[in-house]
């Protein structure tokens, strides 16, 4: 990638899913006001913030009060904190976000990947994850938590309440603690993702923060919920003493604007309403660029983020490009200036032509653009969104081309 941007290509990237689109300005002024505020504050959160954030949960049909919660600098900080407070090692699904694999041997766990059913992303198979916790207990092996992503990275999708309601079962059954990564809960674009924590209550440990649905990855706000149950009291001490040792406290002034946005007044949701329907439209076009070069990928439900399948393709792809893996095919697409993610970075195998593309780094360079790319009735129309979808469309027949 730098080789090539290095030799003046223009590369265009659908890779970062760093969602570009400018602070919303009154939670910028509401971040300023605060800014004079120099002292640490309380280690799980400020108390002000947490009952915001409770009332954030119990509006989406999770019951919450303040003491449940726990604040920290971002998601990924509380995921691996509770990741590394518990015992036991740690199942995830294939193909997962990046981090929790990562984040387990980090810990010095052993991971364990289970297949998600299709369209069900973001949930490892209930069933094949009873058989495998099962056959791995019997050689010795010791897996506890199961991490689980509702709307998922890397597919996109949203997992149905049958899922939950097995998985919740196959938990209860195996005495498994869940971890439910629920950043892109409010990027649903028709209704609401269910959550895993209204199917088994008293073992799910539910994230979610700015960073997404407010495009505020640099604010660093996360927030982490705990069962309201005497094992929940338990793991809440235990993540707070991580975060103790190890953040202290979230930055003051971005806490006090997180007061602002998990509050959620009307000029809050309409900017979620209007990022949610940018990311819809988007997705949907591309979907619909993709699928008729012949990839396999459903309609967009969620997110920002496609990961359609070439299997299809895959005998003309071995034939005529000697492409075998999703690291090839990826590598190939960067020769044609797209950069986009193999699914072998997800934890599919390297064999499955699954690639994952965000549609978040094309919403304009400029404040003004990404203003009028949400503001806008049909985005795919403005020349910024228009021209790298363009660009992917001609790479790919390139591509799949037999000459
Ligand atoms: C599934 C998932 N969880 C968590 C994060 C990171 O969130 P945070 O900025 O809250 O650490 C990301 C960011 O890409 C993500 O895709």
């Amino acid at each position: 990638m730098r080789a090539l941007t290095e030799a003046g290509r223009k590369i265009i990237s659908f890779a970062s899913g760093e969602i570009g689109l400018p602070a919303l300005p009154v939670l910028a002024d509401e971040l300023a006001l605060s800014t004079r505020e120099s002292a640490y504050g309380p280690v799980g959160g400020n108390p002000d913030m947490l009952q915001a954030a409770a009332g954030y949960w119990t509006r989406r049909g999770l019951a919450t009060g303040p003491n449940q919660l726990i604040a920290g600098p971002g998601t990924k900080p509380l995921i691996y904190a509770a990741i590394s407070a518990m015992q036991g090692e740690v199942v995830v699904p294939q193909p997962s976000w990046v981090s929790y694999a990562v984040q387990a041997e980090l810990a010095g766990k052993r991971v364990h990947r289970v297949p998600t059913r299709s369209t069900q992303g973001g949930i490892p198979d209930p069933a094949l994850l009873a058989d495998r916790i099962r056959s791995a207990r019997s050689a010795g092996a010791d897996p506890r938590i199961v991490v689980v992503t509702i709307p998922d990275n890397p597919t996109g999708d949203v997992a149905s309440s049958d899922t939950l309601q097995d998985l919740a079962s196959v938990a209860r059954e195996l005495d498994l603690v869940i971890i439910s990564d629920e950043i892109y809960t409010d990027l649903v674009f028709e209704g609401t993702a269910p959550h895993p924590a209204s199917f088994a209550p008293e073992r799910t440990i539910t994230t979610t923060g700015l960073t997404k649905s407010l495009a505020l990855g640099g604010w660093r706000l996360g927030v982490l919920r705990t069962p309201a149950t005497e094992f929940g009291a338990r793991v809440h001490g235990a993540i707070k003493a991580v975060a103790s040792q190890v953040w202290s406290s979230v930055a003051a002034p971005i806490q006090q604007a997180a007061v602002l946005a998990f509050n959620e007044p009307a000029e809050v949701r309409s900017w979620v309403s209007a990022a949610r329907r940018l990311h819809q439209g988007v997705t949907g076009t591309l979907a619909a660029a993709l699928s008729n070069i012949g990839a396999d990928l459903p309609h967009p439900v969620a997110t920002c983020y496609l990961y359609p399948s070439f299997d299809r393709l895959a005998d003309k792809l071995a034939q005529h490009k000697q492409i075998h893996t999703s690291d090839e095919l990826a590598k190939a697409l960067l020769q044609h200036g797209i950069y986009c993610l193999p699914g072998n970075a997800f934890g599919d195998p390297p064999d499955r032509l699954t690639l994952r593309f965000s549609v978040s780094h094309l919403y304009g360079e400029t404040a003004q653009e990404q203003e009028e790319s949400l503001k806008s009735h049909d985005p795919t129309t403005l020349p910024w969104v228009q021209e790298p979808i363009r660009r992917l469309e001609a790479a790919l027949k390139t591509l799949m081309s037999t000459d």
